[in-house]
């Protein structure tokens, strides 16, 4: 079925015949849902014997009782922990409360209003300086819609960039740091990015290193590697590593670096932590101080007991990945078998993460989507993955296989090919 081969007479045919089956599938009442990326319930089992695994020992290496207040950026093992897995030292890592989406917030917000260092680097006197003009940050696209909405919500204005199999177009982001000095930081996913999959090749991650020393004062690279060890099969593509090329640059100070256990663990009961140079630490430590007298450490010993170290973990990651290849297998045998043939849309195949990003025929992505939860299928909004919701193209569509079951994936699936050839047969013929 391609469209650019077919006649007026053929595409009004399958127009009759999609809009039928589009019919049928309304009347099957469907209740179903792609949308966000949260673990299934399978996944979150792996996790139980987190609970009971300190069996009443609450101290940890130095003696501390972990019950207690204090402790602020965390406890020495888990700081070895994830420090052993981005692949920092351990004095560069601060341990947070349980999602890391909090620690970035909390990051922009300091930078904003305290400073990335002392008051002077506090992004808000140029906005001052520049009459109200907003500082502003690179959002590689398509990514993230929570990176978006804490920007966003904290005034800081988005510049698109463009995003390939490598990652965000670099001659693109270094002209506009150089060319900007208001422009504060770049959001990054860099392993099985949101929604992409795309991991980082060795040259921009080479490149982002040296951001810091091209772009204007108090500039960040916010290094979002919530997928770091999400890997969906053995040999996934690795990350380089950032820290190591900041160390041969000199730019430690200008990367800070996120993740946490939400998709190794539980996602709502999980370690969250940030990387970055001593000397950031310490402001950013300084400012939370305000906001908490000391996270969960015992939730810390627990995910110590029950991670360990990297081998450990890595055998963790294999089980998830042995629950989420068969889902993202049933999206992507669907989209190659129903679509392969077809112009009508193409998507990525990654080697880990938790999405499948889907771009349709140019200006078809709201209109597919409104078919699709017209039929009981419910798919992350048209435009999540742009900054303001605005896809110019307005094609990209975030598929989330993780939470529903693989009989769900197939039904959804169906219905979703479904949308895609009829908003296609029906773009066609108005053209
Ligand atoms: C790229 C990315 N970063 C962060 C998060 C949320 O992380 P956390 O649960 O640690 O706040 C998600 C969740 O989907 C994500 O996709």
């Amino acid at each position: 079925m391609r469209l650019n081969q077919a006649t007026p007479e053929q595409l009004r045919e399958w127009e009759t015949t999609l809009s039928e089956q589009y019919q049928a599938i309304q009347q099957a009442g469907l209740s179903l849902d792609l949308t966000r990326g949260k673990p299934s319930s399978d996944q979150l089992d792996l996790s139980n014997e987190l609970d009971g695994i300190l069996n009443g020992k609450y101290t940890d290496s130095a003696g501390t009782d972990l019950r207690n207040y204090g402790g602020l950026d965390g406890i020495p093992e888990a700081k070895t922990l994830f420090a052993n897995m981005v692949g920092v030292k351990p004095e560069e890592v601060m341990i947070g409360g349980n999602g890391s989406l909090s620690l970035m917030y909390f990051s922009v917000q300091t930078a904003l209003h305290q400073g990335v260092s002392d008051t002077d680097s506090a992004w808000s006197n140029e906005v001052q300086a520049n009459e109200g003009q907003p500082v502003k940050f690179l959002a590689p696209v398509p990514g993230y819609d929570r990176h978006f909405s804490v920007c966003e919500h904290l005034g800081v204005e988005l510049i698109p960039v463009a995003m390939d199999e490598n990652g965000p177009d670099m001659d693109q982001v270094e002209q506009l740091v150089q060319a900007d000095s208001s422009i504060k930081g770049i959001w990054c996913v860099p392993r099985f990015s949101n929604p992409t999959g795309v991991v980082y090749s060795d040259e921009v991650v080479q490149r982002i290193a040296r951001l810091g020393k091209i772009a204007g004062p108090n500039f960040r690279v916010f290094w979002d590697n919530a997928y770091a060890v999400h890997v969906l099969k053995d040999n996934a593509q690795e990350l380089p590593n950032l820290m190591d090329y900041c160390r041969q640059e000199g730019t430690e100070d200008s990367v800070y670096i996120f993740g946490s256990t939400s998709k190794i663990t539980f996602a709502g009961a999980g370690v969250a932590f940030m990387a970055s140079s001593p000397a950031n630490l310490a402001v950013l430590k300084k400012h939370m101080g305000f906001t908490s007298i000391g996270p969960d450490k015992v939730n810390q010993l627990r995910h110590v007991a029950f991670l360990k170290d990297n081998a450990t973990l890595s055998e963790h990651m294999s089980r998830h990945a042995a629950i989420m290849q068969p889902r993202f297998d049933a999206v992507l045998s669907s989209l190659r078998s129903e679509l392969g043939d077809t112009d009508m849309g193409s998507w990525t195949e990654p080697e880990g993460g938790y999405f499948i990003s889907f771009d349709s025929r140019p200006g078809l992505a709201r209109e597919i989507i409104a078919l699709a939860a017209g039929a009981g299928v419910k798919l992350t909004p048209a435009g999540a993955t742009f900054p303001y919701g605005n896809d110019p193209e307005d094609k990209n569509i975030r598929l989330a296989p993780s939470f529903p079951t693989i009989s769900e994936i197939e039904k959804a699936m169906e219905v979703f090919i479904t949308c895609v050839k009829l908003a296609s047969v029906k773009q066609a013929l108005a053209q």
